[in-house]
C-alpha cells in the first residue's frame, strides 16, 4: 500500500524512496522541470523544480516524499521564480529557435511556453561558442546547451563511455568533450548511443536529416509539455 501527500490540494500517492517528482509524474500530475529525467539518477541542478514543501523550498526531483506533507507547485511565486530562471537561460546562451532544428521538441522552449515567458527581460550574453561537427553522424551546437548534464549522465551510466563532462565554475561552466583533441570524432560515441538522444534542447544532433518533421506536427506543438511523455 503506498502513502500520500498532497501536490497544490490533490493527492499523490508515492512509495517509500520515491522522489516528489518521480511521485508526481507517476500519477500525471506536471512539476517543471529540465535537468529531471526518469532514466537518470536526479541531477538537481536546473531548480526548475522549485516547490514549497512544507512551507520551504525544496527541488522536487530531489526531495523524499513523506505522507502527509504539502507540497505547493503551479503558484505565482513558484512559478515567476521558473519564468526568471527560464529568462536567465535563454540570455546565456543562443537560443534562435525559428532556426533551431529542435524547435518544437526542445523542452526549454516547451517550459518557456507553458510558463508564458513573454521575453528575455534580460540582456543577451551573446556567448562566442564553436560548434563541433566533427564527428560523421552527430553535430555539437554548444551554443544552446543549458548544462542539465544529461549527455553526461547518459553517457556515463547508460553507454559506458564518458564522452561528455561539465568544466569550469559559475558563469565559466561548459560542457566538454573529453577526448584529447576535445573533438567528438575522437570519441567512442555513436548515433545509436542514449546520450546522443537525450539533450532536451538542440545541441546534439544527428547530421542529415534536418526537419524531418514539420515545424507544427512536433513533440510539443502536439501536446503541452506537462502532457507529453519524456523524450
Ligand atoms: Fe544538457 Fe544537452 Fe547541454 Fe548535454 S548538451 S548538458 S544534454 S543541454
Ligand atoms: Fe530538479 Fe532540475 S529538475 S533541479
Amino acid at each position: 500500500m503506498s502513502d500520500v501527500f498532497l501536490l497544490d490540494g490533490e493527492q499523490v500517492p508515492f512509495t517509500v524512496g520515491q522522489t516528489v517528482m518521480a511521485a508526481a509524474r507517476a500519477a500525471g500530475r506536471y512539476i517543471p522541470h529540465l535537468c529531471w529525467h526518469p532514466e537518470f539518477q536526479p541531477h538537481g541542478s536546473c531548480r526548475l523544480c522549485t516547490v514549497k514543501a512544507d512551507g520551504h523550498f525544496a527541488a522536487a526531483c530531489t526531495l523524499a516524499a513523506r505522507p502527509g506533507m504539502t507540497v505547493d507547485n503551479r503558484t505565482a511565486e513558484l512559478d515567476d521564480q521558473r519564468r526568471t530562471l527560464l529568462q536567465m537561460l535563454f540570455v546565456e546562451g543562443n537560443h534562435f529557435c525559428p532556426s533551431c532544428e529542435k524547435s518544437g521538441a526542445c523542452k526549454l522552449q516547451a517550459t518557456a511556453y507553458e510558463l508564458k515567458m513573454m521575453t528575455p527581460h534580460f540582456d543577451h550574453f551573446f556567448p562566442d561558442r564553436a560548434v563541433d561537427a566533427s564527428h560523421p553522424d552527430l553535430l555539437l551546437d554548444f551554443n544552446r546547451c543549458i548544462l542539465c548534464e544529461l549527455c553526461v549522465r547518459a553517457s556515463r551510466d547508460a553507454d559506458g563511455k564518458n564522452v561528455f563532462a561539465i568544466t569550469g565554475r559559475g558563469i565559466k561552466s561548459h560542457l566538454i568533450v573529453n577526448s584529447p583533441s576535445g573533438r567528438l570524432a575522437d570519441t567512442a560515441m555513436s548515433l545509436a548511443d542514449r546520450a546522443a538522444s537525450v539533450c532536451p534542447v538542440g545541441v546534439i544532433l544527428a547530421k542529415g536529416r534536418g526537419f524531418v518533421i514539420p515545424i507544427g506536427e512536433r513533440r510539443y506543438d502536439r501536446q503541452q509539455i506537462g502532457a507529453a511523455e519524456e523524450q
